[in-house]
């Protein structure tokens, strides 16, 4: 009788710079709750370095994998096929092997869905407003148009990179930087709050009561963004729950199992 031993299965987050990265946290306690035979580790990565490493899935020495800022998009030339959110966002943040094909597939749209639903906020025919033109923008645009939202408004500091982001949104509107909109939602985007000092240094004293601020940073778990929502009467919501979800919904794909989200999980990602 042949005994086949199982071999440990590698997944890896990949960024530049990855230090701070809380995946490897989430995801090695949700392998050791379900008693997977695996490990999850984080690797600073060069552009140069990307093509070896999906090479490495594509034979079967990588079980899976994250990517995160700033290869969410660069990674695609390396990619077989793409899921139709990672295709419309051109931004994969989870890569895996599925009938001899290398996906890419985007969960940071279903996590930011996920987060929000929870949140008892209705978003149908509402006004979004988003700070911002980085890596996950174009994902949360996505789920907010899944979600009904009527109206989509941009802004940021550097307007090129929000044109860029309505090349793959038709929809969107523009919006010059220092300006606020009347809205429903706004989420910050930005890297602005990463730093506690940070100021995003626009005025939100106009913007009335009952608003969302949804902010995408979670560490600091409350931005001077949040403060402001706070201090103004405002609903607010940092990202902890969207990179929970994210996490998961990789999870999910990965090892078709569904970890249970509780306060322990909120737990696991102070710092
Ligand atoms: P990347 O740009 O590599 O995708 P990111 O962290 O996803 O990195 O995005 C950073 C975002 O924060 C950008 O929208 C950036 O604006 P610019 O495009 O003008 O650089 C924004 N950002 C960073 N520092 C900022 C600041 N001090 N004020 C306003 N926006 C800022």
């Amino acid at each position: 009788r042949i005994f086949k031993r199982n071999k440990m299965k590698k997944y890896l987050v990949i960024g530049n710079p990855i230090d701070h990265s809380l995946s490897p946290k989430l995801h090695n306690f949700w392998i050791k709750q379900n008693n997977i035979n695996a490990i999850y580790n984080k690797k600073k990565l060069n552009d140069d370095e990307i093509k070896n490493l999906i090479l490495d899935i594509r034979e079967n020495k990588i079980s899976g994998i994250n990517v995160t800022v700033p290869f969410k998009n660069k990674v695609i030339p390396f990619l077989d096929e793409l899921s139709l959110g990672a295709k419309q966002t051109q931004s994969v943040n989870t890569i895996f092997m599925k009938d001899n094909k290398v996906i890419g597939d985007n969960t940071d749209i279903g996590g930011f869905e996920s987060a929000i639903k929870k949140l008892d906020f209705d978003l149908s025919k509402k006004t979004a407003f988003i700070l911002g033109a980085g890596g996950v923008v174009p994902s949360i645009i996505y789920a907010l148009l899944k979600m009904g939202v009527s109206k989509i408004l941009i802004s940021n500091r550097t307007e090129t990179k929000a044109e860029n982001i309505k090349k793959l949104f038709n929809n969107i509107q523009i919006v010059s930087w220092g300006e606020i909109p009347e809205f429903d939602i706004i989420i910050n985007g930005t890297s602005v709050g990463l730093d506690n000092n940070d100021q995003i240094g626009l005025d939100f004293s106009k913007v009335g009561k009952n608003k969302l601020f949804y902010d995408v940073i979670y560490n600091p778990n409350q931005t001077n963004f949040l403060k402001t929502a706070k201090q103004l009467g405002n609903k607010f919501e940092n990202g902890k729950l969207m990179f929970i979800f994210q996490a998961l919904l990789s999870f999910k794909l990965w090892h078709n199992l569904e970890p249970e989200v509780n306060d322990k999980t909120m737990k696991l990602l102070d710092v």
